[in-house]
């Protein structure tokens, strides 16, 4: 192999392989967060743009502090958030994981 010659050709494909193959918690994680929103979800709820809930009465999720909104998610998923129509999310979450949650409100802070 010669390194050098081919060193920017290789590293430009590497990059754009490891963006298209999501679903890997070691892959970039501002495509992992959109795709685990997807997956999920969550999106049928709070909106394909998280700043765009499908009805008004779920609520907006986009900028919001990434500490605040896995605390939510995880009191929600856990039965210690009751209130208002958290029972449909907490029907549809009970698998998500802390670190997917996790991973969710960093993306999510971002938006
Ligand atoms: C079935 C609809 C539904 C789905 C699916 C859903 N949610 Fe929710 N979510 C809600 C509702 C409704 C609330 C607000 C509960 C209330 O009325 O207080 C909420 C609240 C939240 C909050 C707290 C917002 C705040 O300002 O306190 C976060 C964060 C959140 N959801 C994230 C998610 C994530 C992440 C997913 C996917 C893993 C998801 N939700 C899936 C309906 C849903």
């Amino acid at each position: 192999m010669n390194n050098k010659k081919t060193r920017g050709g290789i590293s430009t494909t590497t990059a754009l392989v490891a963006a298209l193959s999501v679903g890997s918690a070691d892959a970039v994680q501002a495509a992992d967060g959109a795709t685990l929103y997807q997956e999920k979800v969550c999106h049928s709820c709070h909106g394909a743009n998280p700043d765009e809930p499908t009805i008004p009465a779920y609520p907006k999720l986009a900028g919001q502090n990434a500490v605040y909104s896995l605390q939510q998610m995880k009191d929600i998923r856990d039965g210690r958030r009751t209130n208002g129509l958290s029972i449909a999310m907490k029907a549809v979450v009970g698998s998500v994981t802390d670190e997917e949650f996790q991973i969710i409100a960093e993306w999510l802070q971002t938006q």
